[in-house]
Formats: structure tokens, sequence, C-alpha cells
């Protein structure tokens, strides 16, 4: 039988079909050679320039597979070579040093575990407490890292966006957070405000030990408390002046309960914020116009956060707005499998207020890929 130029014309249409698809496998493709050379100490080997055989010693593989995936790396754009000399990229540099606000390998990490959880669509009703010690430690660490440069920032712009809290926190407030993973935001909170002094309740054994080393490390041992325990046993009575729900961390099953027990430990006047996972305005005006607001209701007590807010006005491009799109569509659909509910403001809002707290209003924040949360709902209880 010959070739008809229909057939030709057929095969064609399936090879641009397929370079559509080819573009996103070799994104997928990126990150899993990436990870392997993060976990397998080449990265990390890379953090000064090296050859292939030096590579090979520190890490112990074969130098003719570091060899591949070097050259996989360099035509990537992740690596630089020069002489058979290789050397990180400066964003790469960026991203593993010390200081990295989202260090690269805990984004890896956090990475491949929401694209296990994506593939496993038909997830048998487990929710986020199913999920392995190691897998809750890594999403910990994925967030904004206190160990960062980023410390002081989160622990002001908090301040700021609440000044009632701020107040608070200056003259020594005794602060809760529901749900601290390793304590990113404790930290960044008692570190900026050394009056405060600090409960944090996690649920993951592992996860709890790593925050209880961080309060070693930050000198702050006598100021943090860390309990392992589920929050939702919490006993405390009107023991705290502001608390923190990590709300997009509790399944459904643990709400009720967890806001029960956050009620009752905060005191009459309390202030308790929890982060937003989704976009307080999907409307690119009303975003901006959000943006312009928090930048003027802070310019004259922290002028260097309301630049944040500002450049934010200027980085809304379309482009941006789309790919915003595409994250929080994938949110929905990772925390779905965790048994997480993705909430609007306004759901969270009716939440809240079942509950008995008085909500005060929702704090939008710059869209970024460094800071996963989208603004925070601050509430009181009555
Ligand atoms: C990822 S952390 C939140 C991050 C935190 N705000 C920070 O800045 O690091 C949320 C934590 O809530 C914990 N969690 C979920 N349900 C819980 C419960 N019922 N009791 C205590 N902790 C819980 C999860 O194990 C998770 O580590």
């Amino acid at each position: 039988m010959s070739l008809t130029f229909r057939d030709i014309l057929h095969l064609r249409t399936h090879d641009i079909a397929s370079e559509t698809l080819g573009e996103l496998i070799a994104g997928a493709e990126a990150v899993a050679l990436l990870s392997g050379a993060v976990e397998s100490g080449i990265i990390g080997a890379l953090s000064t320039a090296s050859s292939s055989q030096q590579i090979a010693i520190a890490t112990g593989l074969e130098q003719e597979q570091i060899d591949g995936v070097l050259r996989a790396l360099e035509a990537y754009g992740l690596v630089k070579q020069r002489n058979g000399i290789y050397n990180l990229t400066t964003h790469l540099k960026l991203l593993t040093s010390a200081d990295a606000p989202n260090p690269l390998i805990n984004t890896l990490r956090v990475t491949n575990i929401r694209m296990r959880n994506l593939t496993n669509l038909g997830n048998d009703g487990k929710d986020y407490t199913a999920l392995q010690s190691y897998e809750v430690l890594s999403i910990a660490q994925g967030i904004i890292s206190a160990l960062s440069l980023a410390r002081s920032f989160v622990g002001a712009a908090l301040g700021n966006m609440m000044p009632e809290v701020k107040k608070l926190w200056q003259a020594g407030a005794c602060h809760l957070e529901s749900g601290c993973g390793v304590g990113n935001n404790l930290f960044q909170i008692v570190t900026t405000y050394p009056k405060v002094t600090a409960v944090g309740v996690e649920i993951d054994a592992e996860t709890a030990n790593e925050a209880r080393r961080r309060a070693v490390f930050f000198g702050v041992t006598d100021r943090v408390e860390i309990r392992q325990m589920d929050a939702c046993t919490l006993t405390d009575e009107a023991v705290f002046d502001t608390a923190q729900w990590s709300q997009f961390f509790f399944p459904t099953v643990y709400r009720g309960a967890a806001l029960r027990a956050l009620f009752k430990a905060l005191k009459p006047g309390g202030y308790v914020f929890m982060p937003l996972l989704l976009a307080v305005s999907g409307n690119i005006w009303a975003y901006r116009r959000d943006m312009l607001r928090m930048a003027l209701r802070i310019l004259k007590s922290e002028p260097l956060i309301a630049l944040v807010f500002l450049n934010a006005i200027l980085l809304t491009t379309p482009a941006r707005q789309r790919a915003e799109k595409r994250l929080s569509s994938l949110q929905e659909l990772v925390y779905r499998a965790w048994g997480i509910p993705a909430k609007t403001a306004k759901e969270l809002q009716i939440e809240i207020e079942g509950s008995g707290f008085r909500v005060l209003r929702t704090i939008p924040t710059p869209a970024s890929r460094v800071f996963p949360v989208r603004g925070f709902l601050l509430a009181q209880r009555i």
C-alpha cells in the first residue's frame, strides 16, 4: 500500500500535537533530573567549580554517569561549563545558598510529593495525616524558611499588615500556632518581637522535633515550647493573646475540633490569623487595587515592605495571571487529595464565624513563587 499525501499530513498534525506535550514532558523530566542531581550530591559538589572527575570522587558515582548528568544539566541551562570545569548558574547558586527563602532541595521534594499526589487522583479517601512522616517534614521545610534572609521580612510584614496584633507582640504577647510545622512563621515572629512567648503545636513527631532543634538554633528555648500533639486536643483555656491557624494543612475531619480548641485557648478579645491558599481576588484590576491599598496602608510604618506591594502591581502581566490560574487549579487538586478544602476567603469566613469568631478583615498579599500564601484572614475571639 502506498502512502498518500493525507497520511503525511496526518503524521504532521500528530507531530505538532506531540510537540506541545513534549514541552511539558521536558519540564517534568528536568525536575526529575535536578532532583536526582541534588539528592545524589552532584549539585552540592558543584557549589564550588568542579571537573566531572572531582564530582565523581565527591559523590562516589561513576565518572561516566556524572558526565551524562552534567551534559544534560548543561543542555537545560542549569549548569555552565568552560574547559571541562562545571559551575552552577547564578540562579541555581542563589536557590542552593544557605539563606535561600525556598531552598532548592525542599522545593524539589515538595514538587515530587505534589506530582505523586496528582498522578494518583483516585486516592482512597486518605488525607494529609496519612502522608509519610518524611513527606510531612519535607512540606513543612518547603515553606518560606525561618533560617533564611526572609526571616525578619516575614516577621515585620505580618506585624505591619496587622497593627493590632503587632502592638500585642511588641508589648510581649503569648502566641500560639496551631499546626506549626517546623515553626517558620513562629520563629519569624519570636525573633522579630523579642518579648513574645510562643507555643507551637504539631501533630507529626519528626516535624515537631525539627521545630525544637530550630528553637535551640535561634536561642529561644526559654520563650518557645513545641508540643507534639493533635491541635484538636489542646486543653488550654484563655491563655493566648494571639494565634495563627495553619488552616490549609487541616483536613476537613479535624477542622471543627481544631477551631473549638483554638477558640477556648485564646483570651476573649484575642486575635487569630490564618493564611489563605487562594487569591483574595481573581480579577487583575481588583488585585492591583488591593496591592495599592496595602502599600498605602503600610507606607508610613514600613516603606520598604510597601515597595513589595507596589512592585506586585508592576508584575501583574496577563502571562503571570495565567500562571497564577494554573497554580491555583493545581493547588485545589493537591489539597483535595490531602482531604483539605481549598477555601476562598468568603468560605473560610463562614467557617470561622460558625465557630464563634468575628472576622475583622482579609489581607491580600502579593502573588509570588517564594510566598505560597495569597493572603490572610484576621479574626477575633469575642
Ligand atoms: C506545614 S505547617 C505550616 C507552616 C507554618 N505556618 C510555617 O510557617 O512553617 C502545617 C502543619 O500543620 C500540621 N497539622 C495538621 N493537622 C494538625 C493537627 N490536627 N494538629 C497539629 N498539627 C497539625 C501538619 O502536620 C503540618 O506540619
